[in-house]
């Protein structure tokens, strides 16, 4: 009884905490190339962690939902040491295309050593190498009727390339992904991001 009711006293209290700090991280990067609307950045190596979401038949908007639910739930305790730990931006959906329609992984990043997932959340841990990541940003909802043509954008962005520089940037075109860096409840000042993984980083002196 009394260790339960400490337990309940501590998580009130990591809550408590988590609502003044109320600060969020994100992966850190360098920029390597900007244009107008689009940006390469380096992202350095860090932790992710992944909630899968197969099926198929679901959408954009259902699979970031789902896959959201299982990482907030994690964060808030279902984890080997019930511990709570801080939210981070962007929430990251990669979409890829397979021969069944399309696979959806929700990822966050984890700024720290991560404790290990509740096993029915059905969440992955993994550690990204340094990655070369191609950068459009857009306002609003992302949605499934606005996603592709924003990753589309990116493209022909990279091809105008980056104010007369001799770039030429290879897609990697097996997947992209959508971030997103604001709450649902937040209807204007939104910001998005498609990323698509650059096969060979841009050497820049
Ligand atoms: C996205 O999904 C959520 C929950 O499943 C729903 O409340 C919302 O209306 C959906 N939005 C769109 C644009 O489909
Ligand atoms: C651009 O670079 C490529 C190789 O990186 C080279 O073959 C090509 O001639 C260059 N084009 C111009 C206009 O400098
Ligand atoms: C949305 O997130 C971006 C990036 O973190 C932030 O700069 C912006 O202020 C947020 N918008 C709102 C309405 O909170």
């Amino acid at each position: 009884m009394g260790e339960i009711y400490v337990r309940i006293l501590v998580m009130r209290y990591l809550s408590l905490i988590s609502c003044y700090v109320n600060a969020t991280v994100s992966p850190q990067y360098s920029v390597l190339l900007a244009a107008r609307d689009v940006e390469i950045r380096l992202y350095h190596e860090s932790s992710w962690i992944s909630a899968p979401v197969m099926g198929g038949t679901s959408s954009f908007n259902k699979s970031t939902h789902d896959g959201f639910h299982r990482l907030y739930q994690y964060i808030h305790g279902a984890n080997e040491d019930d511990t709570m730990l801080q939210i981070a931006k962007p929430i990251l959906t990669t979409i890829t295309s397979t021969p069944n329609g399309l696979d959806y992984l929700v990822n966050m990043y984890l700024p720290s050593k991560p404790p290990m997932p509740s096993p029915q959340l059905n969440l992955h841990i993994s550690n990204w190498k340094s990655r070369c990541i191609a950068i459009r940003t857009f306002p609003g909802f992302a949605q499934d009727d606005n996603i592709y043509k924003e990753r589309s954008s990116l493209s022909f962005s990279l091809a105008k390339g980056f104010n007369g520089k001799n770039i030429s940037v290879s897609e990697d075109k097996s997947s992209y992904s959508i971030a997103q860096y604001n709450s649902s409840s937040h209807n204007s000042g939104r910001v998005n991001e498609v990323w698509v993984n650059v096969l060979t980083c841009p050497s820049v002196h």
